[in-house]
């Protein structure tokens, strides 16, 4: 038997529930004539409304289901799959409650700033499927600190290697690629890449020594080995780095999304 995910939650119940609401609001806006025209204040747009504002409440209440639900994943899990389904189905009902009247107001400001919303939960989304996976790949299934203690033991070893050949610049060298750590500078996170990196610089030389002693060649793998150790942390790093930072867009962009929410309720209400 197949384990529950995010898609597939409970035999697709949120797909169907999501399908259905889509299903019911556009039937709904197709049925219903409106008196002048089709917008936001006829009696189906105040329904689809009140329907857009409660979910979006609902889709934020998650950022607090998460932390009551932190000991009982299972639970969690049927919620983010309603959270990304009905998330979707939203975009739907709040087009149609707009009834396709876009302007220069408080009333578009909300619905571009749902749209953003729905737009970043999606990238998320599309990290969280292609991470978790990815990350175990770029670390060969090891942890992170695993590789951490590979490095210093591989370290350790060029030490050992590097006093047999008695030269200054040999050990100058590999003191230089000893103390290369992951990344240079943090904002070379986004990338995962280090211009200047030591270890690889050491591996360049290193292999054109080579040429003049071929006894050079344990050192090199060893160097090679570092390096190989190093863009592994430097991928899972920057894989981690993404997955942080849309939250950054996602979370604060839901609380804007409240905040012209309520002005655009308040707004209605105050012109009524
Ligand atoms: C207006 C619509 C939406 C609002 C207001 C909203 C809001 C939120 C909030 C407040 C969180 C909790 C973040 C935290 O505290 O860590 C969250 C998480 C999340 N959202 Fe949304 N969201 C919306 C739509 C969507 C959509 C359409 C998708 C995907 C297609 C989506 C995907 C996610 C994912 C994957 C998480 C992370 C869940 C986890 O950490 O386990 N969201 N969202």
């Amino acid at each position: 038997m197949s384990q529950d995910n995010l898609f597939n939650y409970n035999h697709f119940k949120f797909v169907r529930l999501a399908i259905f609401l889509v299903l019911a609001c556009v039937l709904a806006y197709l049925v219903y004539t409106p008196e002048i025209v089709s917008y936001g204040g006829t009696w189906l747009g105040y329904g689809l409304g009140t329907l857009g504002a409660l979910l979006i409440v609902w889709l934020m209440w998650l950022g607090v289901r998460k932390r009551q639900y932190a000991k009982n994943s299972g639970n969690l899990r049927g919620w983010v799959s309603a959270h990304v389904y009905l998330g979707m189905a939203l975009a739907f009902v709040a087009t149609l409650h707009t009834g396709f009247q876009i302007g220069w107001n408080v009333h578009t400001l909300a619905y571009v700033l749902m749209i953003l919303v729905i737009l970043s939960g999606m990238w998320g989304l599309s990290l969280y499927v292609r991470m978790p996976q990815l990350m175990s790949n770029t670390l060969n299934r090891k942890s992170p600190g695993a590789i951490v203690e590979e490095i210093e033991s591989l370290d350790k070893e060029a030490l050992k290697l590097v006093k047999t050949f008695q030269s200054e610049s040999l050990v100058h060298l590999i003191k230089r690629s000893m103390s290369q750590g992951i990344f240079n500078a943090s904002r070379q996170r986004k990338f995962g890449l280090v211009r200047n990196c030591e270890t690889s610089k050491a591996c360049d030389v290193i292999q054109k020594k080579m040429h003049e002693n071929g006894n050079l060649i344990g050192l090199y793998e060893n160097q090679i080995k570092r390096l190989k150790s190093l863009k592994q942390l430097r991928l899972y790093y920057c894989q981690k780095y993404w997955l942080e930072v849309w939250l950054l867009f996602h979370v604060p962009l839901s609380f804007a999304l409240l905040a012209a929410l309520i002005a655009h309720v308040v707004s209605v209400f105050y012109y009524w």
